[in-house]
């Protein structure tokens, strides 16, 4: 496929190399959610390895901070009658015949002992008669995720942030935007152009840079996700040449709160899984007509079925009923929906909580190997940034606080033990194509936020839950026309890159779901519902020349 001319660009920003600073480390990582400082926390544990951890916010915003229902591990298999091989099956089941099984398999074992190295970090997870309580969520065939209420990231969050500030070897800055990864003649990583809070850029030079950018929910003009996830990760590694694979599968999460004027809060899954129902606006419990495990069927049924109740009752939502629990659980359990929507003027207690589906989880992104290395010498990519072949077309709740944790451990532990044996950082070369003058030399008005509210809005309509080929080429089509002027204009804001991002990262989403002509997982095309035999394989993309996209399966 012959890439829209815009993609040539490789860097977003130009400066004037003698007004630039720099920065030396031995490992960068981007990104400071569970993924990012769970490598950083492995490399100084084994190490005595400088780390610079940068975040383009505050340090704990971020998806991980939000994160509610919990993590899946097997701690205490005989209490729950549970084993690991249980978890792989259920992941297994759930990834509709894409997962990678040997990830599984030791995200799943690997799993045990990176939640309880949490635990002796000091996370706290609700108990019960003092032992750990375990909750359910769909596609679990066990009780087997721990969490803190229903703010369980909040919790993790803080454990792993308390931890690296408390180490000398890791250094975090805030507020601090990577804009570029920098690649040398031979395409190897060599650090990050990132954008500094007083305005100014500087290079970051690295001997590995570990990327945890998070995902790109919010892509999409309904979702769960916190303002950063942007897909900048994906579409910076994308124009640094690295493979990135299964962008088609975007997980909706069925149940987040609609209220004119509210957030798109999330109901967490938890809520069903102690009970809840699921009614229409006529008051009648459906999920029973959809699938047998009714309010537990995978998340896409779920998520598929609100959108056809919706339509049968002429609704813009279906409603989330915990009016039959015990009123105390609801305080104990979730008291922040509590709080939440109290403050809407709805007491969860008495009355059933709106909902609607919203763009939830990015499944595919950056390829990484069993220890998170890309194809891109010198970097990796952990968490939801990547695509690990964990969760193949469709993911399992509670598994990606899992994968963060345990794919953080090993790029840190593989970064750091390779770091080790290289030379020091010798004074840095700079890519020809960024020595420019700072100044913009092609410039149109553009309204950042207009173009950003319609790029959401045309992937929640015409890429979200339900695809059809039509609809998606109409998205293409558009898509490329904004590339063409907005990709080659020279900007000198994160807010600007980061439009630039999501055209980009839209871009690689909407090519793999026109690529892709089943239906799989959470990728739904009512032109072609059913699976393919055909389509029974990992989809990649790389920016291969600067005129072509590279489009295989793996
Ligand atoms: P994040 O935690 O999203 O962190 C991303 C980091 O990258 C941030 O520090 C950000 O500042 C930084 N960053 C991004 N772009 C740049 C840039 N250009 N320059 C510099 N820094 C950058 N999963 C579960 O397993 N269980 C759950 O219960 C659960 N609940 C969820 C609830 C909600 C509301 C949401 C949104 C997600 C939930 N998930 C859950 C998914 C899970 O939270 C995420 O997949 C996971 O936290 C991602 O972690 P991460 O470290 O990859 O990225
Ligand atoms: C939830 O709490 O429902 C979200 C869990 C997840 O996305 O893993």
């Amino acid at each position: 496929m012959t890439v829209p001319d815009s993609f040539q660009r490789r860097y977003l920003a130009k400066f004037n190399k003698s007004r630039i600073s720099h920065r030396f480390t031995d490992i960068l990582v981007v990104g400071s959610g569970i993924a990012g400082l769970s490598a950083a926390l492995e490399i100084v544990s084994k190490t005595s390895l400088e780390v610079l951890v940068i975040a383009k916010s505050a340090l704990h915003e971020g998806s991980t901070h939000y994160a509610q229902g919990g993590v899946a591990a097997v701690l205490e298999p005989d209490r729950h009658r549970d084993h690991v091989d249980f978890h792989v099956e259920d992941t297994i089941d759930a990834a509709c015949g894409l997962a990678d099984e040997n990830v599984v398999q030791l995200v799943a074992t690997e799993g045990v002992s990176a939640v309880e190295e949490l635990l002796s970090l000091g996370a706290q997870f609700d108990r019960q008669d003092g032992e750990i309580h375990f909750t359910r969520e769909g596609g679990h065939s066990k009780a087997r995720i721990l969490h803190s209420a229903d703010s369980t990231g909040r919790e993790i969050e803080r454990t792993l942030l308390d931890a690296a500030q408390n180490e000398n070897q890791i250094t975090t800055l805030e507020n601090t935007y990577a804009i570029d990864l920098v690649t040398d003649s031979v395409g190897a990583c060599r650090g990050v152009l990132a954008h500094r809070p007083q305005g100014f850029l500087q290079m970051l030079w690295a001997k590995k840079v570990i990327l945890a950018t998070g995902g790109a929910g919010r892509l999409y003009r309904e979702t769960t996700n916190p303002q950063v996830t942007t897909g900048d990760g994906i579409a910076m590694s994308f124009r640094a040449g690295a493979t990135i694979q299964n962008m088609e599968f975007v997980q909706f999460h069925p149940t987040t709160l609609y209220v004119a004027g509210a957030d798109r809060f999330l109901i967490t899954e938890a809520a069903r899984g102690e009970g809840g129902q699921l009614i229409d606006n006529d008051g009648v419990a459906f999920m029973k007509d959809y699938h047998p495990e009714a309010e537990l069927a995978p998340r896409d049924v779920v998520s598929r079925a609100i959108l056809d109740r919706m339509k049968k009752t002429e609704s813009n939502r279906v409603y989330l009923d915990l009016t039959q629990l015990d009123p105390d659980l609801i305080v104990r359990r979730f008291p922040r929906i509590l709080e939440i929507c109290l403050g809407f003027g709805i007491d969860i207690r008495r009355q059933a909580i709106p909902v609607r589906p919203s763009a939830h989880y990015t499944i595919g992104g950056v390829k990484v190997d069993a220890h998170g290395a890309t194809d891109v010498p010198h970097l990796y990519a952990v968490g939801e940034v990547s695509s690990t072949g964990l969760h193949g077309a469709n993911r399992l709740g509670s598994n990606s606080l899992l994968e963060g944790l345990v794919f953080g451990r090993r790029a840190g532990r593989q970064a750091s033990e390779l770091a080790l044996d290289m030379p020091e950082n010798s004074l840095p070369f700079v890519p020809s194509e960024m020595e420019q003058p700072s100044r913009s030399t092609q410039q149109i008005p553009i309204d950042l936020r207009d173009l950003e509210r319609s790029l959401q809005s045309l992937l929640w309509h015409r890429v979200g839950i339900e695809r059809n080929g039509a609809e998606l080429e109409i998205a293409k089509n558009q898509i490329e026309a904004w590339l063409s002027y907005v990709l080659p204009l020279q900007f000198n804001t994160p807010e600007a890159w980061t439009l630039q991002n999501m055209l980009t990262t839209s871009y690689l989403i909407l090519t793999g779901a026109l690529t892709r002509k089943e239906s799989r997982g959470v990728h739904f095309r009512n032109d072609f519902p059913n699976p393919s035999e055909d389509w029974n394989i990992q989809q990649s993309i790389k920016r291969a020349t600067n005129t072509n996209l590279e489009i295989k399966p793996n």
